[in-house]
């Protein structure tokens, strides 16, 4: 668990704090997600975590224990670090990159040899193919795997990765972003994943937190944020009034819930509880009915969506 009490920074020099003092805790084992405006203070912030830079005030604990305490080090080993231009060795193979906090740890050679292959697998790439290649014979999205091979060799517990995608084409992003799902959900990791693309953020996060001019002004499930916005810079940067967002982002099991919407006789087939939005309108279009049931897992029946249901979501007030 990461713990942040009251946590700012302030650079040298400078008028302002680029991260205001902020408190927020992130359980072990989730998936979260940071979105917001350029020089908002997220690369700061995950800094701040690391201790690549100290907290001018307050405190970030790590399973209980203040992070201050601990041999800085020791910490670093602790958390797996993935930037936007990997930062791979140019001149060393793809093995000996991915071997670099182990060799610190002075693994023997024949675990660090196994550990490589076995990461290596975890981003999908072939050992025998990679492991003695150097980054410039790589791709853009191979080298980014590489990247995160090399920050989950030592097992750490927590994955903090700035915009790691960033570089890659938008095909490959996708498959990267499936690959890190995959891998969390194997491997239960903490993951703080700093992106400028909302829908990466939506996708991957468990939940999300919007920064801005170092200050959060949500952190919350998708659900929540388009439900209940915290405020019009939340409204207008995930466009939460826009139709077509709503259908996309909204769960028709959330939407039910918070509403609580009034029983009706079901005619057409139940929509699953965590599908879209948009779901729910492509049932009324194929068969007009009064109202679309949404079951959750499984088959049981948590309430009903009309289209007034819908219509009302459009007018409702963000906040
Ligand atoms: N070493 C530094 N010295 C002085 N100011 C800094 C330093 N690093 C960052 N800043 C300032 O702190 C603020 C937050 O920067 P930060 O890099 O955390 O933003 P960011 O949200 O990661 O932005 P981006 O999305 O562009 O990566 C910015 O105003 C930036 O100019
Ligand atoms: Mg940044």
């Amino acid at each position: 668990m990461i713990q942040v009490e009251n946590v700012s920074k302030r650079f040298p020099k400078t008028q302002a704090d680029a991260v205001q003092p902020t408190s927020f805790t992130v359980a072990a084992g989730e998936f979260i997600t940071i979105l917001g405006t350029s020089g908002s203070g997220k690369t700061t912030l995950m800094k701040m975590i690391n201790r690549l830079y100290e907290p001018t005030t307050g405190t970030i604990y790590i399973n209980g224990q203040d992070t201050r305490q601990m041999d800085v080090n020791v910490l670093r080993r602790r958390i797996g670090y993935v930037i936007q231009q990997h930062g791979l060795f140019e001149h060393w193979t793809v093995a000996q990159n991915i071997a670099t906090v182990c060799q610190i740890l002075k693994w023997d050679k024949a675990k660090i040899a196994q550990r490589v292959d076995e990461t290596l697998r975890l981003v999908q790439l072939d050992p025998d193919q990679y492991r003695n290649r150097h980054p410039h014979q790589l791709s853009g999205g191979e080298q980014q795997r590489v990247g995160i091979a090399r920050a989950l060799a030592a097992d750490p517990d927590i994955l903090l990765m700035d915009e790691p995608f960033g570089a890659v084409d938008a095909v490959n992003r996708a498959t990267l972003q499936d690959e890190i799902q995959q891998i969390q959900r194997q491997t239960h990791k903490t993951i703080i994943f700093v992106t400028h693309d909302i829908d990466e953020a939506l996708k991957l996060g468990d939940r999300t937190m919007l920064f801005r001019s170092g200050v959060i002004q949500q952190f919350a499930t998708q659900d929540e944020l388009f439900l209940q916005p915290a405020n019009d810079f939340v409204a207008d940067f995930l466009k939460v009034h826009d139709q077509v967002t709503q259908w996309r982002y909204i769960h028709a099991g959330s939407l039910v819930q918070t509403w609580q919407a009034a029983a009706h006789t079901p005619t057409i087939d139940p929509v699953a509880a965590d599908q879209p939005l948009a779901v729910v309108v492509e049932h009324f279009l194929k068969a007009p009915a009064t109202s679309v049931t949404v079951v959750d897992v499984p088959h049981q029946r948590c309430g009903e969506l009309t289209l007034a249901d819908l219509a009302r979501l459009a007018e409702a007030p963000s906040c």
